[in-house]
């Protein structure tokens, strides 16, 4: 079946090549202390300026995912009926009502309340906020003239009162480079089953790079509370096997299947 992705298949031995190459980034960039990154949408012709603080830890600094996520959204408001993310987001009326987690810079929450002119609540956890709303601030003339309105939240994953003061009033959940630490994979499922248990056709997109084996003990879990379907596979980055790949995760047997570039897909 095109496009169907099996989890266990993937040798670590390619995916340790990339951990190297993102530490030794990681550690170069650690040196610098402060980063405005400008990202260009030529979709809505505007930019988005990101700050980074890599020296502060992986919250800080953008994630390969984030841009894959990005490029399609737009890829999505340029082709609304042919492009990966069609079959998802076509199922919702505008304004599209979107909580993203692990925001991180907030790259994806942003850009995506200006292309889709969309409400975001973008989140993370409590000492990530300061510069998730520095970033808010940072673009709300650009959201301003795309009719889109981001809010920022404190939202720790699994935690009940945290997701509760939310709420579940979302169409839209996306999240990048979320799936990494073992010890997260049972909060963020939590979390997920929460969000996804709320209006009947709710979904998570999620891109995703894997880097450890041990991420199928997280597809597996997931597989048995939802229905995941493969949207995307970007090419695998230089030297590696694998490319980030985006998913979407619904409530089991609220989509019958997902239709990608022609044809059918699933995990
Ligand atoms: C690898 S970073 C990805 C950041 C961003 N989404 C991106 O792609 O650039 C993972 C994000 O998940 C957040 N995170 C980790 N554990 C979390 C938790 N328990 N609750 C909420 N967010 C969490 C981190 O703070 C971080 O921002």
């Amino acid at each position: 079946m095109a496009n169907q992705v099996d989890e266990d298949d993937v040798d670590a031995d390619y995916l340790f090549p990339i951990i190297h190459q993102e530490t030794a980034h990681i550690l170069e960039e650690a040196a610098q202390e402060e980063q405005e990154l400008q990202h260009y949408l030529p979709s809505i012709d505007s930019t988005v300026v990101i700050r980074q603080l890599p020296s502060q830890g992986l919250s800080f600094k953008i994630w390969a995912a984030a841009n894959t996520l990005v490029a399609l959204l737009e890829q999505y408001h340029q082709h609304p009926n042919n492009s990966p993310l069609s079959s998802v987001f076509n199922c919702h009326n505008n304004p599209f009502s979107i909580l993203e987690l692990g925001s991180g810079t907030g790259l994806v929450g942003i850009a995506a309340a200006a292309i889709l002119r969309a409400k975001v609540t973008i989140t993370d956890l409590p000492n990530v906020l300061p510069n998730l709303s520095f970033n808010a601030m940072a673009n709300s003339a650009t959201l301003v003239l795309n009719g889109g309105n981001v809010d920022v939240s404190s939202l720790r994953w699994g935690e009940v009162d945290d997701m509760e003061s939310i709420g579940k009033d979302f169409n839209m959940i996306l999240g990048s480079d979320v799936v990494y630490h073992d010890n997260l994979y049972e909060p963020l499922l939590k979390t997920l089953q929460f969000f996804l248990g709320g209006k009947s056709n709710t979904v998570f997109v999620m891109a995703h790079l894997r880097r450890w084996k041990k991420e199928s003990a997280f597809f597996k879990k997931a597989r048995k509370l939802f229905q995941i379907q493969v949207l995307h596979s970007d090419s695998p980055l230089p030297g590696a096997r694998v490319g980030v790949v985006v998913y979407s995760f619904s409530r089991k047997g609220a989509n019958a299947e997902v239709v990608t570039n022609g044809t059918i897909s699933s995990v």
